[in-house]
């Protein structure tokens, strides 16, 4: 059985001060919730804050990004080493960095690797623009991207790696994947890391939707046995997080 994931992705919302006591909001609401891992995913700058506001609770800590780099002279990175001296997670490939900032897949595994060597768990984010969907290759992009950005780990590593689908067209514009959508695309997902790293392996790797999560929507999205839990931006930064948090949990009854 898969554990599903409650992600918050705050984006660039929150400075520390906002972000401590949001956190200590979803912590009152959230702390010791079974049946599903919470982790909440504040700028870098926050992270100290939260890291503090969420200290002794089940709520986990993550970051958006990283260098791909392990350290040294990279002036304004963040080195994954110094994001798991305070949290656990760390999104990689989102759409907004491989669009507005350039990052390829190639990057985006160099990054997986660097953070899976530091100890954190990669959030590896693929997903279809509007265009490539209505001219059907949206297997065609997610078998190019979940090959140029998770593929490339080894073995030993794919345990620790979550995939989130998330369609370009659905994150912030009020319009989901149907269920539908997002079951076919955790299938295509988790047959492609099967070819990779067999069929155990790839069922234990939790796959995400995110795009337009709300408490209003979750529940029919958690209705695929293939979706295990969301990645959620607009909402997270709502108290309806806590109210998609406890949906993800009930539909998963241990
Ligand atoms: P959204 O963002 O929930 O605001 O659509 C999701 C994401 O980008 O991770």
């Amino acid at each position: 059985m898969r554990t599903p994931i409650a992600a918050g992705n705050w984006k660039m919302q929150y400075g520390p001060h906002q972000a401590g006591e949001f956190a200590t909001l979803l912590r009152g609401q959230l702390d010791g919730l079974r049946g599903v891992e919470v982790v909440v995913i504040p700028p870098y700058i926050a992270l100290d804050a939260v890291s503090r506001a969420l200290a002794g609770s089940t709520l986990q800590l993550g970051a958006q990004n990283c260098s791909d780099q392990p350290g040294g002279a990279y002036t304004g990175e963040i080195a994954a080493r110094m994001i798991a001296e305070l949290g656990d997670w760390v999104i990689l490939g989102h759409s907004e960095r491989r669009g507005y900032y350039g990052e390829t897949d190639e990057l985006v595994l160099r990054k997986a690797q660097t953070a899976l060597a530091a100890g954190l768990r990669p959030i590896i984010c693929v997903g279809e623009r509007l265009e490539e969907r209505e001219a059907n290759l949206t297997e065609r992009v997610l078998s190019a991207q979940v090959r140029g950005s998770v593929l490339g780990l080894r073995e030993d590593q794919i345990a620790q790696v979550t995939v989130a689908y998330e369609p370009i067209w659905a994150i912030g514009t009020g319009r989901a994947a149907t269920p539908q959508d997002a079951d076919d695309a955790a299938t295509v997902i988790r047959a492609l890391l099967g070819e990779r790293y067999g069929d155990v392996a790839a069922q234990a790797v939790r796959i995400l939707y995110g795009g337009s999560v709300t408490a209003a929507n979750i529940g029919a999205l958690m209705a695929s046995p293939q979706v295990d839990g969301g990645l959620i931006g607009g909402a997270s930064l709502k108290p309806e997080f806590v109210e998609i948090a406890r949906s993800i949990a009930a539909a998963r009854p241990a």
